[in-house]
């Protein structure tokens, strides 16, 4: 049974609150938070005041995904905000395992996130270290984007490196995810789905995360 993680970036925040606990009562499983600096990425959205929020609104682990540059800057901000998950990009971190090491000093769960254009097996000497692997399937920046197609190929690359190398990692996507394009993502070995427009632009929030979660069965 895979999960999904609506991610907030799509969420009305003036209502922030009502709007996760939709989410919650069609089964979500993750919170999403998606955190963009507009230097890393070019668009600007929250930081963990945001976290902090949405940690005292729901039990449901946090998961914070950084598109922000020197994220090794914020590591603490964030895990002091809440986060259960904090995972950032390989294309931005010199010194990724001692990365990985410092969140999960701080009591987090490690992720490492590729760009669609960022080779799947560029995480072969991290893999074991890691929990989570996010593979974008738009490029970061902004919701309601096309899902990349060739992003099932890469899944199941990530599925078979998992293999290979005995690793333990999640496997995450994001970008994209709705009900046509859960569909193959499921097949190909998807553990979690974040989808922000998917949901939160729909007009029964909780009966479209509940959509998902049957999808994702
Ligand atoms: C991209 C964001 C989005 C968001 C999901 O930077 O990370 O992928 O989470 O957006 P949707 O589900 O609307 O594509
Ligand atoms: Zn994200």
């Amino acid at each position: 049974m895979a999960l999904i993680a609506p991610s907030i970036l799509s969420a009305d925040f003036s209502n922030l609150s009502q709007q996760i606990r939709l989410t919650e009562m069609g089964g979500a499983d993750w919170i999403h938070c998606d955190i963009m600096d507009g230097h890393f990425v070019p668009n600007i959205t929250i930081g963990p005041i945001i976290v902090k929020a949405a940690r005292k609104i729901t039990k449901l682990p946090v998961d914070v995904h950084l598109m922000i540059e020197n994220p090794d800057k914020y590591l603490e901000a964030f895990a002091d905000a809440g986060a259960d998950f904090i995972s950032v990009h390989v294309e931005e971190v010199v010194h990724l395992n001692r990365t990985i090491n410092r969140i999960k000093e701080l009591g987090c769960k490690a992720g490492v996130v590729i760009n669609p254009a960022t080779p799947v097996d560029s995480i072969v000497d991290i893999a074991e270290y890691i929990d989570l692997l996010l593979i974008m399937t738009v490029n970061p920046g902004f919701g309601g984007q096309k899902f990349i197609p060739n992003s099932i190929r890469r899944i199941e690359e990530a599925v078979a490196l998992r293999t290979k190398y005995e690793a333990k990692f999640l496997i995450e996507i994001d970008g994209g995810v709705n009900n046509e394009t859960i569909i193959a993502a499921k097949k190909a070995g998807v553990d979690v789905f974040v989808a922000g427009s998917a949901i939160f632009n729909a007009d029964n929030i909780t009966a479209a995360t509940a959509e998902l979660k049957n999808l994702a069965k």
